[in-house]
């Protein structure tokens, strides 16, 4: 297809499976950025700050216990690896992407921009599971750990059945009741977070840079604190033998790990929703995704090889896997430190994502994939609060009732998605486009790292356990029929009658957290 073609497109002439593909162009594009209130203030350093707040959080504080004990092993260090490729990738395409496109929506709308309405729709909607999902699924384990340090500092017992999902799952018995009545303390954090992000809350990027500075110091304490009660004896075997399933150790059973630890990469990609807001998003947006990965990168893997060193894997199966390693090395006076900074850590991890969320609703509601009270921002506070409210209140839900390793799962699968599509969103560009000037490109040609991207994800997707995977046909199949069913008629490039733009209005961004 000729560039002319790309953006000359005419909805209606056009017959409606075109319309499907109907692109967003490069040059409505840049009028989003043109009519942009948001004001350019973060640099790389902030930049990153925000990655490091997004990415260190249940993944390596949480999964991390679970993955070793009942998939990997000591192998849980190799998953990372695997995984980190899958995200390295990714993020490589994703800086391509954000410093030709920054605009805020992320990988939404480089995929409108790329693949097409449908496509746009579909991405738009799995990362409903990437960003709310995700959220849902720290707010679990922020109770795990706010049940451990309220117990350490005080000495409290809490009451299981408040604290604990009152469903689980077993890929044998489906989902089976646990006993226990509802997480409220999972659904506190969730509400509480939601009525900060109503309100609009006012700090400033500095404090977000605080709060990385906690989390990051936490994980060094642990590392350099542990180090010394590491026993050669529990890496072996390195690979515990498979178990019969797929998912039970082995390599097969390190490679699903590497889908459940995946989540732990998740959410560099914010850095991108952040791009109208960046001051040089042509520099700073690539070194923001990459630098913050490749740091939390190699600081998960310490951790991992500390953790299986210390504890022999089996003990690991905990919710709160950090502070079984601390207890391991006798140094009690740490567990409520360490809690602590975790706490804050976690919740800093659920603000970003319960704040990205809303603001792809608010994306997609503009391109009129969404009615437009997903657009609607409050007058005072100048936040999107119908959907803000609607996304925190089905995190609440979800975190009250679910556990960890099914949201973790679904979180991790519906990411993969999404960025198996932006790589092949990179290669695509780079021949329909390859006028638009790249600052940053992809290194080694379009095709390499890309498809290595694409494949890696595909093959992390499917090591997922088979209930996830059918989860998540059944949800991408649930978007499609409201696709069907409200967005093809809505849209505004393809329903040009309908277009009403609300122009003039400014709602919050990363930059007032
Ligand atoms: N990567 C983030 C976490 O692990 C979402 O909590």
């Amino acid at each position: 297809m000729s560039k002319s073609e790309v953006v000359s497109y005419k909805p209606g002439e056009t017959s409606w499976w075109r319309k499907l593909f109907a692109v967003k162009t490069m040059e409505q594009l840049q009028g989003d950025i043109e009519g942009s209130e948001m004001k350019r203030t973060l640099n790389f350093v902030d930049l990153t700050s925000v990655g490091i707040g997004a990415i260190i959080g249940t993944g390596i504080f949480v999964l991390t216990g679970v993955a070793a004990a009942n998939k990997a092993g000591p192998a849980v260090a190799l998953s990372f690896v695997v995984s980190g490729l899958a995200a390295g990738t990714a993020a490589l395409s994703y800086s391509e992407m954000a410093c030709m496109i920054p605009v805020a929506g992320s990988a939404y709308t480089y995929t409108y921009a790329t693949m097409g309405e449908l496509i746009g729709w579909t991405i738009g909607w799995d990362l409903i599971l990437e960003y709310l999902v995700g959220a849902a699924t720290v707010s679990v384990g922020w109770s795990a750990y706010f049940v451990g340090f309220i117990e350490s500092a005080f000495g409290w017992k809490m009451n299981p059945h408040w604290v604990e999902a009152p469903f689980k799952y077993d890929e044998t018995k489906g989902f089976y009741m646990t006993g226990h009545y509802i997480n409220v303390p999972a659904i506190s954090i969730s509400l509480l977070i939601t009525a900060l992000l109503c309100f609009g809350i006012r700090e400033s990027a500095r404090v977000n840079t605080v709060m990385v500075a906690i989390k990051v110091l936490v994980v060094l304490l642990t590392i350099f604190a542990c180090i010394k009660d590491v026993n050669p004896a529990n890496y072996t075997p390195f690979f515990p033998p498979n178990e019969g399933t797929f998912e039970k150790f082995g390599v097969s059973g390190m490679f699903s790990a590497a889908s459940t630890v995946f989540f732990a990469y998740i959410g560099f990609d914010a850095i991108s929703t952040a791009a109208q807001e960046s001051k040089n998003p042509q520099r700073d947006l690539p070194i923001g995704i990459c630098g913050s990965l490749l740091i939390c990168t190699i600081l998960y893997i310490a951790v991992c090889f500390i953790m299986t060193g210390v504890v022999p894997y089996r003990e690991l199966d905990s919710a709160k896997p950090i502070l079984v390693l601390i207890g391991r090395t006798g140094m009690n006076w740490m567990t409520t430190v360490v809690a602590l900074g975790i706490i804050f850590g976690l919740a800093s991890v659920m603000l970003i994502l319960l704040m990205g969320q809303p603001r792809i609703f608010y994306a997609m509601a503009k391109d009129g994939l969404f009615p437009e009270v997903a657009a609607k921002i409050h007058p005072r506070f100048k936040t999107p609060w119908f959907t803000t409210i609607v996304t925190g209140v089905s995190c609440a839900v979800l975190g009250g009732i679910l556990p960890v390793d099914v949201l973790g799962e679904m979180t991790s699968v519906g990411t993969l998605f999404a960025f198996c599509l932006v790589n092949i969103g990179v290669i695509i560009l780079r021949f329909k486009r390859p006028d638009i000037p790249r600052r940053f490109k992809v290194p080694f040609g379009p095709f390499l790292i890309p498809v290595i991207g694409a494949a890696l994800s595909v093959l992390l997707l499917c090591t997922a356990s088979p209930s996830t995977i059918a989860r998540l046909f059944i949800w991408m199949g649930l978007g499609l029929v409201v696709y069907a069913l409200y967005g093809r008629t809505h849209s505004k490039i393809n329903n040009p009658h309908l277009a009403r733009h609300n122009r003039g209005e400014k709602v919050a961004t990363e930059n007032d957290i």
